[in-house]
């Protein structure tokens, strides 16, 4: 594939794995914050564009990438891949947090509580917003895009959906990422980029550790979502 300097960060990202992998190696926002022209990312952040070309046309012809085109497939594995994966990875990881959370507050609090106080309130929002949000996905979004999707397979006309066009409740579910990612980096802030102070126990290193593989699972979760999932269902619902 040709990458160019006008494309935006999401469209890249949304073509393979490896561009992924090459934008968090320089820190590029590929996921919220990915709608923007990969010329402008590199201005900002001072990286020369060709360069960033010339890693991303590697990374991206990498032969044997165990990347998923996610782009061919049909969006019920897509959907299928995001709930196995991402969510059940959330479900599984948001109340282990929430524990580790709780010993290192007992453990550290007195001496950390500046830090780890509002960290932690900001986890527990975070937390609450993301299982509305699975739920809502779970059980109303993402069953409407299956049945767009078998529609459209069938030749038959789209059905029916009680909130009006698709691409309302998308802006619903994007709006919550962007708010799940400001958390995320709040967090990030508060913790001094996950810097461990030199007392730390075991349980703190766990839950630094955990939010630092929250932020990367998120990530890619959200960029599926956002950069694959929702602009295909908005091309079929619009007939293109
Ligand atoms: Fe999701
Ligand atoms: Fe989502």
């Amino acid at each position: 594939m040709t990458i160019t300097e006008q494309q935006t960060v999401a469209e890249v990202a949304a073509q393979s794995l490896g561009a992924v992998r090459t934008f968090e190696k320089h820190g590029i926002d590929y996921c919220c914050g990915g709608k923007r022209p990969l010329e402008e990312v590199c201005r900002e952040k001072g990286l020369a564009t060709g360069q960033l070309l010339a890693e991303l046309a590697s990374a991206t012809s990498v032969a044997g990438e165990q990347d998923k085109d996610w782009q061919s497939a049909s969006m019920r594995s897509l959907i299928g891949h995001i709930v196995q994966t991402h969510h059940a990875y959330l479900k599984r990881e948001l109340p282990a947090l929430t524990e580790r959370f709780r010993k290192v507050v007992f453990a550290h609090g007195e001496r950390d509580g500046a830090v780890l106080l509002p960290m932690e309130g900001i986890f527990a929002d975070m937390r609450e917003e993301l299982e509305a949000h699975m739920y809502k996905e779970e059980f109303i979004l993402f069953p409407m895009i299956g049945r767009y999707e078998a529609a459209a397979e069938a030749g038959a006309p789209l059905p029916m959906a009680p909130f009006g066009s698709i691409a309302n409740p998308i802006r619903m579910m994007e709006r919550e990422h962007d708010s799940a990612g400001g958390g995320l980096a709040r967090i990030r802030e508060l913790s001094g980029g996950f810097e461990l102070p030199a007392h730390a126990c075991g349980a703190y290193r766990a839950l630094y550790q955990g939010l630092q593989e929250l932020e990367a699972d998120l990530h890619v979760h959200i960029h599926l979502e956002n950069n694959i999932l929702f602009p295909r269902v908005i091309r079929l619902e619009a007939g293109r």
